[in-house]
């Protein structure tokens, strides 16, 4: 198949490796010439694990091919894929003005019918507006949604390995022709009508985001009664129907889909008349879910955090991936400056963005050298790196043997043992 897909963001990018590597040619554009330039030679600005290698060896078995230039894009193309970004508007609701604009474009841009798959996530209703908008076209398209549910630093596994892949269409002949794409997966391709696919993608990432804080009020509840909340979660898991994945408790959950998907989501269904309680409940523990591991430093250091020296170890919103996006870690950053701490941080990929937006934080090269002369060490994000760190090394640079763990990366006892003071999360 011969496919055009617009936007060159995550999903763009991660969709165009895959369709191509599937054997598909895929003319992929975007409208920022510098982005497009370095995607030409393979090289991606963003962080996503082995996502640049898929790129290179379909760019050199000439089938993936980068555009600015939509008409040149849109040029072979039987199929249409739309991912560009949607993001939040400043009172919750979801901006669909960048969706709305390529799907324009694109119709003015097309020279033959075409099947238009809608990738970006938006609300039920969307469809039938990208169809509107390609009936006047002229030529016979139809739309269908195929929502995203791929997980930054995890991109190509999602791909490659779906749970499931959603497929809205009111067309069936359509519809069978994007589930064509996918038949060689391994997986269970389910064909909806416009409306329930659209819901799906929503529905899944509230349910996610409920279920880390579910987790995250439990893990106050433990503090409260001396309960533990990882092997509370580990008990709850081990019924199937619950399931043991998104019970981490931590500090919340950030990034670019869950904050804005949940917002969109109780946007829209206020807009149809229903009052998403449950959903804006599962906003409000996210958001004091920062204040709650706040208290454990204030618990351990004292009320006067200012002039505290504090090492934040991992800034970005989550392992394997350089996005700052809603980044917890650097809520609580913000925090902290805010009361007079002197912060030094580290993360293995989010520095170049994090120097962007936190000044305040002074970045090092290293662990070692964030944790010089600290009155305590936060460990912010989970990465790997951080739960393999050798603490007698640190033990030895800090000023106070102080750890502050948001997210149950170690063993209280082993922690306790080697001499720190430790806080965790429903772990007291
Ligand atoms: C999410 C969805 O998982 C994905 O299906 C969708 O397409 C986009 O949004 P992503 O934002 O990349 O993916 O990250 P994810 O791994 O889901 O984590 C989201 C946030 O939740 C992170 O801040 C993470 O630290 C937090 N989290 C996750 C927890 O706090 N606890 C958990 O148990 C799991």
């Amino acid at each position: 198949m011969n496919i055009c897909v617009v936007g060159a963001g995550y999903v763009g990018l991660a969709t165009s490796a895959g369709l191509s590597d599937w054997g598909n040619t895929v003319y992929c554009v975007d409208k920022d010439h510098w982005k497009i330039s370095k995607l030409k030679k393979g090289k991606l600005t963003i962080f996503e694990p082995g996502l640049a290698e898929l790129m290179s060896e379909n760019i050199k078995a000439n089938r993936l091919f980068f555009y600015h230039s939509l008409p040149r894009a849109l040029k072979n193309a039987e199929i249409v894929f739309l991912a560009v970004q949607t993001p939040p508007k400043t009172n919750g609701e979801v901006d669909l003005s960048y969706l709305m604009a390529a799907a324009q474009e694109v119709a003015q841009a097309l020279s033959k019918d075409a099947i238009i798959v809608n990738k970006s996530t938006a609300p039920p209703g969307t469809a039938r507006k990208l169809q509107a908008i390609f009936d006047d076209t002229g030529y016979s398209c139809t739309v269908v949604v195929n929502p995203e549910f791929l997980r930054e630093g995890s991109a190509l596994e999602d791909v490659f390995h779906p749970d499931r892949v959603v497929i809205g269409a009111i067309e069936e002949l359509a519809s069978k022709k994007i589930a064509g794409l996918y038949q060689h997966l391994d997986t269970e391709i389910l064909q909806t009508d416009w409306e329930s696919a659209e819901l799906i993608k929503y529905a899944s990432n509230g349910f996610l985001a409920m279920k880390i804080s579910y987790a995250n009020a439990l893990s106050r509840l433990c503090d409260k009664c001396g309960a533990n909340i990882d092997m509370v979660t580990v008990g709850m898991g081990l019924d199937k129907r619950i399931g043991p994945d998104f019970l981490q408790a931590g500090l919340g959950y950030g990034g670019s889909c869950f904050p804005k998907d949940v917002s969109a989501l109780v946007k829209w269904a206020e807009d149809v008349g229903y009052d998403f309680k449950l959903l804006k409940s599962v906003q409000e523990i996210n958001a004091t879910q920062i204040d709650f591991v706040l208290e454990g430093l204030v618990g351990t250091l004292g009320e006067d955090l200012a002039g505290k020296h504090l090492a934040l170890l991992g800034l970005a919103f989550k392992p394997h991936t350089d996005d700052i996006r809603e980044s917890p870690a650097l809520k609580l950053a913000k925090l902290l400056d805010k009361k007079g701490c002197c912060l030094t941080g580290y993360d293995p990929h989010a520095m170049v963005n994090v120097a962007k937006v936190a000044p305040f934080i002074k970045l090092c090269p290293d662990i070692i050298t964030t944790c010089k002369g600290v009155d305590a060490v936060l460990v912010l994000t989970d990465w790997s790196d951080f739960a393999t760190l050798k603490l007698s090394e640190l033990a030895e640079v800090v000023r106070n043997k102080v750890l502050i763990d948001a997210r149950n990366l170690y063993n209280p006892s082993v922690v306790r043992r080697c001499g720190w003071t430790y806080w965790s999360v429903g772990r007291s």
